[in-house]
């Protein structure tokens, strides 16, 4: 370089390189010039890197809001898994087309009752005879199509023609939308829920999104229940399961319930008085931020191999498939398996002797000193809509059953949250970019036109040079 470009050099954006430049300075002067040069630029990248890392791990946080008065509060959902699975007459025309008759109906009954009951508590109650055997042999059904079968021969009651049979979720004269849904405890019914119509049986199982119920629309139809500050009681009901005894799980609109945290078997209707504190977000989160930075995901960003959605629960569903592929070498019936390389599912001799010793590893996902894994080895990220449910009280409905003809639940949310979590972004990417500006312009005295003026002169001015142009 000539001395031109020098003193080019010496007019430049980043401060302290023109001392190094200035030929009448010592060279001890510029020694010292040289190490203040290193060390702000050593501080800039160390103070820039922080920046990035703030950015992409602590960008977002989760506020407390407390202007309870103008929320509408989503009521908890109520899934409702009736302990009597199958329809006689459906058994009764299936038996009859295969020729199944005397001790052997009853014995195959009880077997498909209770796998079609089975979940990972009570696998070891699946009865097996030997005409069971011969006949699941004979009509060639093999352990992936035992989900099928029960589904077959379950009947939908949401879609029953008489209003007083149907099950229905209502509050007074408006209903709100229930369906069929496959879970890890079989067929049960969901109401009030904010998830898709990706969650239900038919879906689970066949790929398809269920019927139009044109029962559900004879009168003003709500998807969620919701209320606010200034109503004393918002409810409904769940009604209409022909069943000795149900199954009762409540748990947030935003999620599927969890297979361990029911509230028992129960004869009679009860009602629920729960509370419930909502998680939201501010509008601009999904798109301000990524998962990773965000440390949550929405319901559409699956990365689930057998799932099409993405809560919480369902990871964790996904997380016991993989689990118990693991260990057992096959996964129950009840999960959806249409991918494309379809997990072995286990005959129910598998479920019987496999399972049951593992109970708690599979429930909890992780294990007690004697099992042989201690922890599943997977991670699921938060839902970021999400609700916190906790059950205030459960009063026994005594005598609903003779009032409704049928079994049900309800829920009567009488205290509204006064608190709820959102999810902010409080470090964008334009706030990067000007911490790093600013980190560069303070300690090395930089900005974007001196940039601009530094490659101005070494490649313009350079090479006009160079060509001998004049300038
Ligand atoms: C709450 O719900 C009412 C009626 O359902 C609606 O008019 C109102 O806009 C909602 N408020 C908010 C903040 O969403
Ligand atoms: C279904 O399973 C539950 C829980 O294991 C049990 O209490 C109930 O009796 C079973 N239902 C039938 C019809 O066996
Ligand atoms: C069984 O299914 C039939 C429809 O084929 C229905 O009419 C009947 O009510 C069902 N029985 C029960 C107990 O749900
Ligand atoms: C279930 O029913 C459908 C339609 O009636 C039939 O095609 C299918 O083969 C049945 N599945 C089993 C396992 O019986
Ligand atoms: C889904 O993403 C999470 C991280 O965001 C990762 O830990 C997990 O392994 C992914 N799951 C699958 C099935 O790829």
């Amino acid at each position: 370089m000539g001395r031109k470009s020098l003193s080019i050099m010496g007019l430049s954006c980043i401060h302290g390189i023109r001392y190094l430049v200035k030929r009448i300075l010592l060279i001890f002067e510029r020694l010292l010039w040289l190490a203040l040069l290193i060390a702000s630029i050593y501080f800039c990248i160390v103070v820039s890197l922080s920046s990035v890392d703030r950015y992409y791990t602590k960008s977002t946080h989760i506020g407390l809001e407390r202007n309870y008065h103008f929320w509408n509060t989503t009521l908890p959902s109520l899934t409702l898994c009736p302990m009597e699975r199958l329809n006689q007459s459906f058994l009764d025309k299936f038996c009859m087309a295969n020729g199944i008759e005397g001790r052997d109906k009853a014995e195959f009954e009880d077997f498909l009752e209770n796998l079609a009951n089975s979940t990972y508590t009570n696998f070891h109650r699946i009865p097996q005879y030997q005409s069971t055997d011969d006949i699941l042999e004979r009509l060639n059904i093999r352990p992936e199509n035992y989900m099928e079968l029960i589904y077959n021969m379950t009947y939908d009651s949401s879609y029953d023609p008489i209003e007083k049979q149907r099950t229905r979720s209502i509050d007074g004269q408006t209903n709100i939308h229930v369906r069929q849904v496959l879970t890890e405890y079989g067929l049960c019914y969901l109401g009030n829920s904010k998830l898709g119509e990706e969650y239900s049986s038919r879906y689970f199982i066949f790929g398809l999104y269920p019927e139009f119920n044109r029962h559900e629309h004879t009168r003003k139809l709500l998807q969620v229940q919701i209320g606010s500050f200034f109503e004393k009681d918002v409810g409904y009901t769940l009604l209409g399961l022909r069943s000795e005894a149900i199954d009762s799980f409540i748990h947030s609109p935003f999620d599927v319930m969890k297979v361990d945290n029911n509230f028992g078997y129960t004869d009679d209707g009860v009602v629920y008085d729960p509370e419930s504190q909502e998680v939201i977000a501010e509008e601009n989160f999904e798109k301000e931020a990524t998962i990773a930075q965000r440390k949550c995901r929405f319901y559409h960003e699956s990365n689930l191999t057998h799932f099409k959605f993405y809560t919480r629960n369902i990871c964790q569903q996904e997380c016991r498939i993989n689990l118990a592929y693991k260990i057992c070498k096959c996964i129950p019936h009840f999960y959806p398996n249409r991918i494309a390389t379809p997990k072995q599912v286990c005959s129910y001799k598998t479920l019987k002797t496999c399972f049951p010793q593992y109970t708690s590893l599979f429930l909890k996902l992780y294990g007690d000193q004697n099992s042989p894994i201690k922890r599943a080895t997977c991670y699921c990220e938060q839902t970021c809509l999400d609700a916190v449910v906790t059950t205030k009280s459960a009063l026994p409905m005594r005598g609903s059953r003779q009032l409704l003809g049928s079994i049900g639940s309800a829920i009567s949310m009488k205290t509204w949250p006064q608190n709820r979590l959102k999810r902010q972004v409080i470090f964008t990417f334009t706030d990067l970019l000007v911490s790093i500006g600013s980190t560069a312009g303070l300690f090395l005295g930089f900005s974007v036109l001196g940039l601009v003026e530094l490659i101005y002169f070494f490649t313009i001015r350079l090479i006009c040079q160079i060509l001998g142009f004049k300038i």
